[in-house]
């Protein structure tokens, strides 16, 4: 490991790291959330620490340990996540957001525990929750090299193509979550890295090796783009 943190591929640098999912309350017992299991995310943060990188994983809940050798912020909304990767970007080299954030987050949280009413209709009201990577990637100061997550069900690398323009990503890491084998809470994934100008397919394999190719990958890549 000492040799590993000498020679890595990330020897130096410091990665910060989203991971897992985000839990936005309604009321003191109850939130929204999503079905992340947040193991990509960690894996990452265990690959880029044998990669030599010193590592700090913005965590939502998630039932897993913290990877040895990593710095965990544990956070509970995409609000707070946002905060907590705001905090210390500028010691951040790389960016990489494996986080399911929400989308939305209820307008507001009721103080006590909301009553069933009588109405067979409830609607709840949501408001749109920042987008923390494409905040982070539109830094004017200490922007990190950015890199995003795609999870869709069809024209996968199309609609990561076009996130990767919108929000204006270095490299994104497009996932078929259509594929029940593969992404949110399976053990194995497969993904497609996409950058401005190509397209490198890594096939079917388990979390840990895929997020080892991954970050081989993204250290290549940011290092072409530091030269
Ligand atoms: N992301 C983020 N903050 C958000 C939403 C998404 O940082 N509020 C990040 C994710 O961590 C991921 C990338 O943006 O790296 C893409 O997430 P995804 O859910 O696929 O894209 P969205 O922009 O939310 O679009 P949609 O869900 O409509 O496909
Ligand atoms: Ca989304």
């Amino acid at each position: 490991a000492a040799e590993q943190f000498q020679h890595g591929a990330l020897a130096g640098k410091r990665v910060c790291i989203t991971a897992g999912p985000t839990r936005e309350p309604l009321d003191p017992v109850r939130y929204i959330s999503n079905h992340s299991s947040g193991k990509m995310g960690y894996a990452l943060a265990e690959a880029a620490a044998d990669a030599g990188a010193s590592v700090r994983l913005i965590s939502g809940p998630v039932n897993l340990p913290a990877p040895a050798r990593v710095e965990v912020t544990s956070v509970e909304t995409a609000e707070e996540m946002l905060a907590a990767s705001l905090d210390g970007i500028d010691q951040c080299d790389l960016f990489i957001a494996a986080a399911a954030v929400a989308d939305y987050r209820p307008v507001s949280v009721a103080e006590h525990k909301i009553k069933k009413g009588s109405e067979e209709i409830m609607e709840l009201r949501l408001v749109k929750n920042p987008d923390i990577v494409a905040t982070v990637a539109g830094l004017q100061e200490h922007r990190p090299y950015t890199v995003g997550f795609a999870a869709e069900t069809r024209d996968v690398v199309g609609y990561a193509r076009s996130k990767l323009a919108r929000k204006q990503l270095d490299l994104i890491v497009a996932n078929d979550v259509s594929n029940p084998e593969i992404g949110f809470n399976s053990d194995d994934n497969a993904v497609t890295l996409v950058s401005a100008d190509d397209e490198i397919s890594l096939p079917q394999t388990s979390k840990r090796q895929l997020a080892r190719q991954l970050i081989e990958q993204i250290a290549q890549q940011y290092h072409q783009s530091t030269q």
